[in-house]
């Protein structure tokens, strides 16, 4: 898979040279390349953002920089239409399914907005190229989109065959199957007066299966309601 960044700070996505993400770079499985908007400016003060039409409080990103920046990347795009993630808090919120979805496409291009976001024309001028889509990490405000590339190249990537080693890890996990995980245990069985649960040790596979479900049920009817309210994904 193909990613390309366009930020202003393109040292805060060096956190994908290392760990899962990084190996699978080396490894080839993923071809991850990074851009300074900055790049794309002509005055002396590679200008990249401007005073509000309408007036109020701080900046917004022009969009010539934007523009120029996001035909480079289209212009070297290994598909016809690739797909443009645009971070924002007013986006709709990632999730599983929507990582999942992602991770079969060939190229993502992610445009980080700073200040009060990217100037709106930038958009539907983008969707000639590209598919758009707008995504927010959650119902909070962060400075950028940095921090949201980081966490959904994450999601994605992991999502790709051979970037985490064991497949079977990805299928027991939080929001797999529409529910939070089991909770997991290793050695000691008994440490500081906490046991491991009796039937962790039992070499029973299906009492064990079906106490993980339960616990899962659990979990999520105490932690997070709103998705046993949902449709189970798959
Ligand atoms: N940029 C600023 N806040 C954000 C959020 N909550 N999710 C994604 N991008 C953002």
């Amino acid at each position: 898979m193909r990613i390309d960044v366009i930020s202003i700070f393109p040292d805060y996505l060096s956190a994908l040279d290392i760990s899962l993400i990084g190996r699978a770079r080396q490894d080839g499985l993923l071809d991850v390349r990074v851009h300074d908007l900055r790049e794309y400016t002509h005055d002396r003060h590679r200008t990249v953002d401007d005073t509000p039409y309408g007036g109020g409080a701080g900046m917004v990103m022009k969009p010539e920089p934007w523009a120029e920046a996001l035909e480079a990347v289209a212009a070297d795009s290994p598909v016809e239409r690739p797909t443009l993630l645009v971070p924002t808090p007013s986006g709709t919120v990632f999730s599983q399914p929507l990582a999942r979805e992602l991770a079969e496409h060939e190229h993502l291009v992610f445009a980080c907005g700073r200040y009060e976001g990217i100037d709106e024309r930038v958009f539907p001028w983008a969707a000639e190229r590209f598919d758009v889509r707008l995504v927010s990490l959650g119902d909070y405000v962060l400075n950028g989109g940095e921090v949201a590339v980081l966490a959904m190249v994450e999601a994605v990537g992991r999502l790709i065959p051979g970037v985490v080693g064991n497949p079977e890890s990805l299928v027991e996990e939080s929001h797999e199957d529409g529910l939070l995980e089991y909770p997991v245990y290793t050695k000691p069985s008994s440490w500081r007066g906490h046991d491991v649960p009796p039937v962790l040790l039992s070499g029973d596979h299906g009492k064990i299966a079906v106490w993980r479900r339960a616990q899962q049920l659990e979990r999520t009817r105490q932690r997070r309601p709103d998705l046993l309210a949902e449709e189970p994904s798959a």
